[in-house]
């Protein structure tokens, strides 16, 4: 899924104090839900500029048009004019953090406007987490909904779900089978044993697996197409089994491989495999995507930034977001009860993307391959435990 991303709106004039404060919207917790149905945008107004934190998006970059209405309307609501915008092309979250710094400063002036001390005013209101409370703490601070031992049972049993249709879609796979023939079997399957696929209709997804082939990164759309010799293949297969989701990935040759092919699936494999072995409580997400991405760079390989795990449980994408870069140390503490994907897409070119026609398909832009693993695993006080095992 895409990473939660900041734009930055250009005003053509000043917004007035006045529409601050109900510009200022905590994620969940929009105290004007007719206006923010989502209730996830966060706005940070200042004097001449706007930043806008979209949630994730998966797989369209951020739907400026499908939000801005939202603002609009809220203006209108006031009968004022809105100013006029312009948009400052797209920039990756991490960037954005950096340039404009998404954490406002106890110290700084508050975004609503007020005038008063952040610390005095809507940091107040936000209340303060009681460290103390892990399951509340992670809630509000991180937007992370831990999961007791019951949900991860169900969970589990979503995961041997995908376990099992993934081993019965392994023994498919040959050269000349058609994309739609193992769609289908992956549909019926899982409907056979009581669970929905979650990719049909999610978002407009319009079949029930994702299949990519060779340059493709992700979100392949099955169709008449069919494997050939030589290919690899990435089956990412989630399914819905009595309300919980379980979300996994592996990447099988079909036929006989090539060198190159060899290197990226079995780069990406280890990849997953060292990425695993940083999940443990007192580690952090950062030490999961610094394991990643420096064994596969020390491999010539590269890491896509523009898709990462996430949480996965009660829906299909959850907070955290699961970076396969990054730093150690850094990102959020990793307590028991956190349950997420970890899903490396590893290419053996450059890491940058575009995003076909179709509005799913992610290729590399440089036509090299692409691999990609994924489980969904749950932190346990020892370390963590696979809930879609797949032997890698
Ligand atoms: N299974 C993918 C993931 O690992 C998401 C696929 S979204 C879909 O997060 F709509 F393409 F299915
Ligand atoms: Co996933
Ligand atoms: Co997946």
């Amino acid at each position: 899924m895409h990473p939660w991303c900041l734009k930055r709106y250009q005003l053509s004039e000043e917004i007035p104090q006045s529409y601050y404060n109900p510009l200022f919207f905590h994620r969940k917790k929009s105290p004007h839900p007719h206006i923010h149905p989502s209730g996830n945008l966060k706005f940070f107004p200042s004097r001449l500029h706007l930043l806008i934190l979209f949630p994730p998006h998966c797989p369209q970059s951020p739907a400026t048009t499908l939000h801005w209405p939202h603002l609009a309307l809220y203006l209108s609501i006031r009968d004022e004019k809105p100013p006029v915008f312009q948009n400052i092309p797209d920039e990756t979250g991490a960037l954005m953090k950096k340039k404009f710094g998404l954490k406002i400063g106890r110290n700084e002036l508050c975004p609503c406007g007020s005038g008063k001390k952040y610390k005095k005013c809507c940091a107040l209101k936000k209340g303060t987490p009681d460290p103390e409370n892990v399951e509340a703490y992670y809630k509000k601070k991180y937007g992370i909904r831990l999961k007791k031992a019951e949900d991860i049972e169900k969970i589990r049993r979503a995961g041997d779900l995908v376990v099992e249709t993934h081993e019965r879609v392994k023994a498919l796979i040959k050269p000349g089978v058609s994309s739609d023939e193992i769609n289908d079997f992956v549909h019926e399957f899982t409907i056979n044993h009581g669970a929905k696929p979650a990719p049909l209709n999610y978002r407009g997804y319009p079949k029930s697996v994702c299949l990519s082939v060779n340059d493709v990164i992700c979100h392949g759309i099955p169709g008449s197409w069919a494997l050939e010799d030589g290919d690899i293949v990435n089956v990412d297969i989630t399914s819905i089994l009595g309300g919980y989701y379980a979300d996994a990935n592996q990447t099988h040759y079909v036929g006989t491989p090539s060198k190159e092919a060899i290197k990226v699936v079995e780069v990406a494999r280890e990849s997953l495999k060292q990425g695993l072995l940083a999940v443990r409580p007192g580690n952090t997400i950062g030490d999961i995507g610094h394991a990643i991405q420096s064994y596969a760079e020390a491999q010539g390989c590269s890491v896509v930034r523009d898709f990462i795990g996430h949480g996965v449980g009660y829906e299909f994408h959850e907070d955290p977001q699961v970076p396969h870069f990054g730093r150690k140390g850094h990102g959020i503490p990793l307590v028991p009860g956190m349950v997420f994907t970890i899903e490396p897409m590893i290419n053996l070119g450059g890491p940058e993307l575009y995003i076909l026609e179709d509005k799913w398909t992610a290729v590399t832009s440089d036509g090299s391959l692409s691999a990609q693993f994924e489980e969904t695993i749950v932190v346990t006080p020892e370390g963590f435990e696979s809930l879609t095992p797949l032997g890698l």
